[in-house]
């Protein structure tokens, strides 16, 4: 389960939920924190080169990308450079969203970079082409998810600000569907429903995306190694403080 922090995690419970007897090697790319800032070219390389190295060394029955902002620019290209090792993607809810919609006025909240994606674009007009979608790129609410888990602590009026761009009112019709495209954000949804200027439906892809992990798992695999040792968390940093520690503990996660 790979994510550039701590948003994994929340497609994580629900893996754990749908797989009991796996086991999880959860990867917080940390070192790299935040994804949405970096260029695109970089950020490729980073990523594949990053992948090199876990792939080799704990050799996953399957990996599951649980970051919008990686899955939506190196998705293909994991695949084409580890062919064979099965990928599972994360990419904004922009589909079941379109179906869902009352008003046609859908949200994506993302990070900056996965509002630029040409991969974000192209759900938009292959699934959302009757709707209204505004892409809303947020500089700030990761990092505040990651500040909060650790320290328990939310600067409300920051959520406030960051997710009002999202709420778009027009010809007597109210944006009804926020898509929650960056694995960070579930982790601040109750703040956001108390923030919002209206009740909005917020959709949140993890389970999904454990479903579609489970769905391509050969049923008889890896569990009898789930029983006999424990889940693991990595921080590329190597540098996990003990905020970091005590969350990871809590998830049930030893840092290695
Ligand atoms: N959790 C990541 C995502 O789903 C992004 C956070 C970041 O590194 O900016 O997009």
């Amino acid at each position: 389960m790979f994510d550039s922090g701590i948003g994994g995690l929340t497609v994580l419970r629900e893996a754990r939920v749908l797989m009991p007897d796996r086991r999880f090697v959860y990867v917080a790319d940390d070192a790299a924190f935040p994804y949405g800032a970096w260029e695109e070219p970089a950020l490729q390389d980073h990523i594949l080169g990053v992948f090199g190295r876990l792939l080799a060394r704990h050799d996953p029955a399957i990996s599951v990308i649980a970051c919008n902002t990686a899955s939506t620019l190196v998705i293909d290209a994991l695949r084409k450079a580890f062919p064979g090792h099965p990928f599972v993607g994360t990419v904004p809810a922009i589909k079941p969203a379109a179906e869902r919609t009352r008003s046609g006025l859908v949200s994506v909240l993302a990070t900056p970079g996965t509002v630029r994606r040409q991969y974000t674009r192209d759900l938009i007009t292959n699934w959302a082409s009757k709707c209204h979608v505004r892409l809303v790129g947020s500089d700030r609410l990761a990092s505040l998810a990651e500040i909060y888990m650790r320290d328990g602590f939310v600067d409300e009026e920051a959520v406030r600000a960051e997710i009002a761009p999202c709420f778009v009112e027009r010809d007597g019709l109210r944006t009804d569907i926020v898509v929650l495209a960056c694995t960070h954000y579930p982790f601040l949804v109750n703040r956001m429903r108390k923030t919002a200027p209206w009740p909005v439906d917020w959709l949140d892809p993890a389970e999904a995306i454990a479903r579609r992990a489970l769905s391509l798992l050969d049923p008889g695999g890896g569990g009898a190694e789930a029983t006999e040792r424990g889940d693991v968390a990595i921080f590329t940093s190597g540098k996990a403080d003990s905020a970091a520690r005590r969350l990871m503990h809590g998830f049930g996660l030893t840092v290695a």
